[in-house]
């Protein structure tokens, strides 16, 4: 009986690997448009997808990063301004997708921008630091795509988001845990009812990559805690606010640095008449985070308590 089932087994992974091999046609013909182009796995994908020959409709949120995209490029590849935070910029960038793709409708939706300035300690945060992060992560990526989903719909496309592995696991304090369980809940939701039009939807859950995210959230974290209130900062200590900055910088340091991982997986998402519902890039999200979302809580906050630092009045 083992060997029946282990033979099913076999054959189940023999036809799904030779599905998801089998590439879309007319690739050269089809539009895809990506936010937050102008670093990170929105920048790699974006020239990625630009030199295999697709459409690439490119949304930058500075000038400067369109210029530097437009440089390395070729005439295909055309970019625009967006700040996903922005009702007229979704706006106005709806209507420039319209005008280049004119009747042929949307083939790729990719929501990658991303933030996660401010994060730290939840005490030390307001609500306003967590809206910057949920608005960009969450309700930007929200409106870009009820704006874009009749364009994709016409294709019969693909909408792509960007989420993490922070999204099935919440280990920080901030915004954007959050935010990317919120990524989860409205790709899931999305996914079921795009179905019937022949839309499909994948999400994409990196580990950790070195790009400037990471970075730019711990480069702040000294001004974050420059403005908790002296009894927080009582209850927390100094030496909680540099252990904390070097576990950060730690995970930064052995973060991967081959973000290609995540841009194959956007591009299969793409490209592939088979994509997946759910794409993890890296080790940490294969052998850690993925397995410990199905751990019992108990464990994972046991497994945190060691690693996180203690606070100077922990009891
Ligand atoms: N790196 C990781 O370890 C990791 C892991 C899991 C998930 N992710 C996710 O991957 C996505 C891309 O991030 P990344 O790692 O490539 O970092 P990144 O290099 O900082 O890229 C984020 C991009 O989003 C842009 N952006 C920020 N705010 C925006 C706004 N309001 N409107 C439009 N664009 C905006 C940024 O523009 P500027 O550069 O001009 O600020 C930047 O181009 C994010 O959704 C992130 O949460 C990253």
């Amino acid at each position: 009986m083992w060997l029946y089932l282990a033979a099913l087994l076999g054959l189940y992974f023999l036809r799904r690997w030779y599905q998801e091999r089998q590439k879309v046609e007319n690739l050269t013909e089809k539009f895809v448009f990506i936010t937050g182009c102008d670093s990170g796995f929105g920048n790699l994908l974006a020239r990625q997808l630009d030199a295999r020959g697709l459409r690439v409709l490119a949304a930058c949120l500075t000038q400067k990063g369109a210029e530097q995209l437009d440089k390395v490029t070729s005439e295909r590849l055309k970019t625009s301004i967006l700040d996903v935070t922005s009702k007229e910029s979704v706006a106005a960038a709806t209507e420039w997708v319209k005008g280049c793709i004119g009747s042929k409708g949307l083939w790729g939706l990719v929501n990658n921008a991303g933030t996660a300035l401010p994060s730290g300690p939840n005490e030390w945060l307001t609500k306003d630091d967590f809206a910057k992060v949920i608005n960009v992560n969450l309700l930007g990526m929200i409106d870009v795509t009820l704006h874009m989903v009749p364009l994709v719909r016409r294709a019969r496309g693909r909408v792509v988001n960007i989420s993490s592995t922070n999204g099935r696991l919440a280990v920080f304090g901030g915004g954007y845990c959050p935010s990317k369980f919120g990524v989860e809940a409205f790709s899931d939701s999305l996914r079921q009812e795009l179905h019937p039009f022949g839309v499909q939807v994948s999400i994409i859950e990196p580990g950790g990559f070195q790009t400037t995210i990471a970075a730019r959230a711990l480069e702040n974290l000294k001004n974050v805690w420059n403005r908790v209130p002296s009894d927080i900062k009582e209850v927390y200590g100094k030496q909680y606010l540099e252990n904390y900055c070097k576990i950060a910088q730690y995970s930064i340091n052995i973060a991967s640095s081959k973000l290609h991982l995540v841009t194959d997986c956007m591009e299969h998402a793409l490209t592939s008449c088979s994509p997946r519902t759910r794409y993890s890039a890296g080790w940490d999200a294969k052998l850690l985070y993925v397995p410990a979302f199905y751990f019992p809580t108990s464990i994972v906050d046991f497994v945190m308590s060691c690693i996180q630092p203690k606070p100077a009045q922990a009891v």
